[in-house]
């Protein structure tokens, strides 16, 4: 197949054809606002309270620097070095035989933004409602009323009509602007919240259920892939997502230092939002609702509890249309990696790649808004199991298969990282390979379960 943008393999710094990231901070601002999204919030604050809380977090805090960064130096080396979106990029450094890593990548895509546009159409659903009515009283009947059926398939077709439009647009005018403006806001917001919810009487009681350690949980298979499985999916690794956008990138960039800052921002919006979320809760004595499904925390008690405090409608409004604005961001970086793979591969114009991909997604994932159990099995396999595929893969391919990666890392590198990259290659090589499979195996357990379950439930009645 003929790829029409790709620039030439011999490591020059001209990219004929391509749109390049306009300034630094256009990239490093889209990558975190792919990383920051529903993820840190909806997904990161149950995780962390079912799985035993502050042991969880250094449980997390591991895996995302042991794993995590490496992963992504991986992702940002392959997409600077080819300037190709994935397909085209595992084709040109290691032959036919990774070609369909890069397919499993933009299938993933496919699927995840597929169920992510449903949560994000609740989302804006809740922003809205905030500043028209105000949040219902009754919010579990009121969630059970939205979740599911032809309203959620309304707002999801909406949220993927509006991501389809920033995407047509490109990446400068497009993608890189609305980084510019909409993650700046989402940090201030998220850190006024913060602030305003340490304020709230029982906010120590949510803190301390948020952060006391209770390490027994650790032990457990299903916390140890949670939190793998959770750091790719926040991170945006595993799928080509930092690939995609690392192809956008002069070759001069610091990789190391770029990786570092996205993670470390993903992490911060993640800790936040549970100093949000649990307060909140607490304050409203609240807490037995928050592990009792996915989206319990965030779209049952949160807008309860806005619904009964002083002042919590603007307070609950400012919420989720921060979480909007998350959710846009890393919207955009899931249909990207789609698009530009349609762009390289077919041969299409932006636009038209971008609205063929955005329209199909849209319809598979009608699925998941007529159908909340859809949706959270859709999250189980693309969302837990590939990502981990994915991530596997990737891992090996840099360690083992890519032609010295450890020179591309270094290219643009300052002196400090420099010294790292040693370290960061044998973590690539010998410590993610096995790391993540041992995450596979109970990724693929627990996938296998959720799937019998769904089938049972389904056939059973
Ligand atoms: N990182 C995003 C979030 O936390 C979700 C995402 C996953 C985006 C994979 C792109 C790729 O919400």
């Amino acid at each position: 197949m003929s790829q029409p943008s790709a620039p030439g393999t011999s490591g020059g710094d001209t990219v004929s054809a391509r749109e390049l990231f306009g300034t630094k901070w256009g990239f490093v601002l889209a990558a975190v606002g792919s990383a920051v999204g529903l993820g840190n919030m909806w997904r990161f604050s149950y995780i962390a309270a079912e799985g035993g809380g502050a042991a969880f977090l250094l449980l997390y805090i591991v895996m995302v620097l042991l794993i995590g960064i490496p992963l992504m130096l991986c992702e940002l080396t392959v997409g600077r070095k080819t300037h190709l979106s994935p397909i085209g990029a595992l084709r040109q450094l290691g032959g036919k035989a990774w070609v369909p890593l890069g397919f499993l990548f933009v299938v993933t895509g496919f699927l995840i933004l597929s169920y992510y546009s449903v949560i994000a159409g609740w989302t804006m659903r809740y922003a809205v409602e905030g500043i028209t009515t105000g949040f219902p009283a009754a919010p579990g009947e009121y969630f059970g009323q939205i979740s599911e059926g032809a309203s959620a398939v309304w707002w999801h077709l909406g949220f993927m009509v509006l991501t389809m439009a920033i995407v047509m647009v490109g990446v400068q005018k497009g993608i890189e602007r609305a980084a510019l403006i909409l993650m700046p806001t989402l940090f201030l917001i998220i850190v006024g919240l913060a602030v305003w919810a340490g304020t709230l009487e029982g906010a120590a009681e949510g803190y301390a259920f948020y952060l006391v350690p209770e390490w027994g949980e650790l032990m457990d298979g299903t916390v140890l892939r949670q939190a793998a499985a959770q750091a790719f999916f926040s991170l945006s690794l595993g799928m080509g997502a930092m690939l995609t956008f690392a192809s956008y990138l002069s070759r001069d960039t610091d990789l190391n230092q770029e990786a570092v800052t996205i993670s470390f921002a993903d992490f911060g919006v993640a800790f936040l939002a549970g100093l949000v979320v649990f307060p909140v809760v607490f304050a409203l004595g609240l807490q037995g609702d928050v592990s009792e499904s996915t989206v319990g925390a965030l779209f049952i008690s949160l807008p309860g509890a806005f619904a009964e405090m002083q002042g919590g409608r603007v307070v609950g409004t400012i919420f989720f249309v921060a979480l909007a604005v998350g959710a846009i961001t890393s919207a955009i970086s899931l249909l990207e990696v789609v698009t530009s793979s349609i762009i390289d591969e077919l041969g299409m114009v932006r636009r038209n790649a971008a609205i063929s991909a955005g329209v199909v997604i849209a319809i598979i994932g009608v699925l998941s808004a007529l159908s909340i159990d859809v949706l959270g099995l859709a999250d189980q396999i693309a969302g837990d199991l590939f990502l981990v595929i994915g991530a596997l893969g990737m891992s090996v391919f840099v360690g083992w298969f890519m032609k010295d990666p450890a020179a591309e890392l270094a290219r643009g590198a300052g002196t400090t990282f420099s010294r790292f990259i040693p370290a960061v290659m044998f973590l690539i090589r010998f410590v993610l390979p096995p790391v993540i499979a041992v995450v596979l195996w109970f990724a693929g357990r627990d996938a296998w379960n959720a799937i019998w379950e769904f089938f049972g439930v389904a056939l059973g009645g």
